[in-house]
């Protein structure tokens, strides 16, 4: 019998093996060296873990479900990028678990809102969002100003970013609580802090120094979101399709 390429053709079964086997080298081609690869996302320079009172402002973000109506992740495509800043990088997220990319927007996407509006406002329109955006359908979460941030488990919350591969240091953990505290304390020697964390937001957050509320956590952590990587490095307007 000819072997030719007609004979494969009128003899399903031949041709759906031989389709198999070549779409399972291109598979294996693909997907085999990222078993082998120690990371698949590149470095970007100013990526760091959260500090405690991030971390702990982020637990209450995933707590609250703030992911249904908003996403942290930028498409490099010209409207977002025109709306929101520098698409998101893979970095970015890389100390995030659970990543909170979201796949839906209620409202807008929060990848770049770090330092974008002051303090009070986060706190007045995490009070009232109504009060500050007149048609605005975000519920409001006052009772956070009324919530304290735990501070016996900060340490155990660390040690399991630290068991899923978040880098963070003896050191770190050791001082956790310290720093949890020190973050949201205007009268507090921050030298330690900011060593470990660069670039963290210091000071009152919730209007009321005297408190450690999840108002000042969660405000810490939307203020830092977006802000590590120095993106003038970046060239946003030339990368996107
Ligand atoms: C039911 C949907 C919904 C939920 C849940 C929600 N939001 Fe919103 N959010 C919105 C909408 C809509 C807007 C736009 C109007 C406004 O600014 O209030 C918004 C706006 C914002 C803004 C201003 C963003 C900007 O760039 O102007 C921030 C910050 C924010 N939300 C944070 C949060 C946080 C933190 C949570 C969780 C504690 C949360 N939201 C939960 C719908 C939601």
């Amino acid at each position: 019998m000819k072997f030719s390429h007609a004979t494969i053709e009128k003899n399903a079964t031949l041709m759906l093996v031989l389709s198999l086997i070549v779409v399972s080298i291109g598979g294996i081609v693909e997907i085999a060296p990222l078993f082998y690869m120690q990371n698949t996302i590149e470095k970007v320079e100013g990526v760091r873990p959260y500090a405690p009172l991030e971390l702990a402002g982020r637990n209450v973000y995933v707590r609250e479900g703030c992911y249904n109506c908003h996403s942290q992740m930028i498409r490099p495509m010209r409207d977002e990028v025109e709306r929101y800043g520098h698409y998101s990088l893979a970095a970015e997220s890389m100390y995030d678990h659970p990543f909170q990319w979201g796949s839906k927007r209620t409202g807008p996407d929060l990848a770049r809102v770090g330092q974008r509006y002051s303090n009070d406002w986060h706190v007045q329109h995490l009070i009232d969002p109504r009060s500050v955006v007149p048609e605005s359908i975000m519920p409001p979460y006052a009772f956070l100003l009324d919530k304290k941030v735990r501070t016996d488990d900060i340490v155990a919350h660390l040690r399991a970013q630290q068991a899923v591969g978040v880098p963070y240091t003896d050191e770190m953990i050791e001082a956790a609580a310290e720093d949890l505290k020190a973050q949201a304390d205007p009268d507090a020697d921050w030298d330690g802090l900011l060593a470990r964390y660069p670039k963290a937001q210091t000071g009152d957050f919730d209007g009321d120094p005297s408190q450690l509320t999840e108002m000042d956590a969660l405000v810490a952590y939307l203020q830092m979101i977006g802000t590590l990587v120095d993106f003038s490095a970046y060239r946003a307007e030339e990368n996107y399709r």
